[in-house]
């Protein structure tokens, strides 16, 4: 049913896939990211991976999709079986749906965050209050279950209700109009922000490149933020690329996605940290960045509780156009697979995601130090979750790059991509072997015990990720 849908323009996979792109991990993660890990050499590095890794997995994602015109579980089952592959690829699918729903339960709660702030900027609660009473308000906050369950509960309702109404009336006419507004609304904030902040000291700040600056552990979540931000490996690509125009470029759209992402991390940045430096506090707030220090920075600006209000708004609109990509595929998978009505596939995925999203609400207040998973586990459930996708998207991108670069033939591969022979070899080089490089060393990252034996344990990894790929090679060519 679903696989003969189509976006209605060959412009449209490049809106949505950039909506999928731009969302908490641009405007609350980046920032926050690059002012602990120093600034300019972060971004370089960020940037490189973007670029050597991000983007060739993006292209790999996209074709799957576009190959199988389906979702990535029913997509990647097709693929295997008539492409004759090795029915273990199939994983790809399922590992990317799961990871999908796990991050979607907590991504709901974190940008339920926004809806908070919201209202207590437009209310002018936090106008001229002290930098102590705004820390303490995200403190109270987070204590209060009812509050982050109302604000949770809200936002899966709004993401359930777009993707409910199907790709052409719910995803599609809902990011035409919410990514212009959010562009403006950034610009507008730029713009505040360059006025009133200190966008000089922000600018220096961002592009001074001094590599020294950057940890091991700061290389690694560079590269970890690239993955997350265009968001690769959890399926959301591929559902998204199933409805792509044959005519449109894989390359070109990958390119465009990958730079307007970052664009709009940047742009954020320059006015995120014009407004810190500006009101004289530091860049290394981590996660709190967002939620306390920018409002600190808002309480004393003119006019700032309007754009305060004006910035998060900003926020829920970029984390909703993220988190329809992320409902679409488990939705279109149970449309696909039990015949359900859509409304119905996204009931259930969004009812259930709200379910387990229960687990972060707690994590902040009833389960939070001392409690039960910390006495098993040593972590919040939240914490526990946000572990095991920090563990499946680089897995996910990993098994998408050796797959479409190893198990697919050339002529597969062509056939989608059209390109010239030396993009092609260019781009299968990046897919065989920088890509399973790179993603190895951000997932042992993960793996705390293995910090003494990172690089050793990096070797053995992509042995047996080179042998696995080179016997499935081996198997195709046989069968040919
Ligand atoms: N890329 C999104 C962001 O930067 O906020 C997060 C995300 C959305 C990750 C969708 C993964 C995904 F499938």
């Amino acid at each position: 049913m679903s696989s003969t849908k189509i976006w209605t323009h060959k412009g449209t996979f490049l809106l949505a896939a950039v909506g999928s792109a731009v969302g908490l991990g641009n405007l609350w993660r980046f920032p926050y990211l690059t002012g602990e890990n120093g600034g300019g050499a972060f971004i370089l590095v960020y940037a490189l991976t973007i670029a050597v890794v991000g983007i060739p997995i993006l292209i790999a994602e996209t074709l799957l999709g576009r190959a199988s015109r389906k979702s990535p579980i029913m997509g990647m089952k097709y693929l295997t079986e008539s492409h004759g592959t090795s029915r273990h690829w199939q994983v790809i699918g399922w590992m990317g749906a799961s990871a999908a729903f796990i991050i979607l339960s907590f991504y709901s709660v974190i940008a339920g965050w926004a809806i908070h702030y919201t209202w207590l900027m437009f209310s002018g609660q936090l106008s001229g209050a002290s930098a102590d009473v705004i820390s303490a308000s995200f403190g109270e906050l987070l204590a209060s279950p009812n509050q982050l369950l109302l604000y949770h509960t809200l936002f899966m309702l709004a993401s359930a209700l777009i993707v409910g109404m199907g790709i052409h009336k719910g995803i599609e006419n809902g990011l035409r109009f919410m990514m212009p507004a959010l562009f403006i609304i950034l610009m507008i904030v730029l713009a505040y922000g360059v006025m009133t902040g200190d966008a000089v000291a922000a600018i220096k700040f961002l592009f001074t490149f001094n590599l020294n600056d950057l940890s091991l552990e700061g290389w690694l979540q560079a590269m970890g933020q690239s993955f997350f931000t265009l968001s690769l490996g959890m399926g959301a690509i591929m559902a998204y690329g199933a409805y792509m125009s044959k005519e449109a470029s894989l390359t070109r759209t990958a390119i465009s996605i990958a730079l307007v992402d970052t664009a709009i991390a940047l742009i954020a940045g320059i006015a995120i940290f014009s407004l810190v430096f500006g009101a004289g506090m530091d860049a290394g707030q981590g996660p709190g960045l967002m939620f306390v220090t920018l409002p600190i920075a808002f309480a004393d600006l003119p006019g700032g509780a309007l754009l305060g209000g004006v910035f998060f708004i900003l926020v829920i609109g970029a984390a909703l156009t993220s988190a329809i990509s992320l409902v679409e595929p488990v939705a279109a998978f149970l449309v696909e697979r039990f015949g359900f009505s859509r409304p119905l596939a996204t009931s259930i995925m969004a009812g259930l995601c709200w379910l387990l999203g229960l687990l972060t609400v707690f994590s902040f207040n009833l389960w939070s130090e001392g409690t039960w998973t910390h006495q098993l586990f040593g972590r919040s459930p939240f914490e526990i979750l946000e572990f095991l996708t920090n563990i499946m998207m680089p897995l996910g991108g990993l098994l998408i790059a050796l797959f479409a670069g190893w198990a697919l033939s050339r002529e597969e591969v062509l056939n989608e991509m059209d390109t010239n022979d030396r993009w092609f070899h260019t781009w299968q080089f990046l897919v065989r072997f920088i890509a399973p490089t790179a993603v190895a060393f951000v997932f042992l990252r993960t793996l705390p015990q293995v910090e003494g034996y990172l690089i050793p344990a990096l070797g053995a990894a992509l042995i047996t990720a080179a042998f696995t790929a080179g016997r499935t090679f081996a198997t195709r060519q046989n069968k040919v």
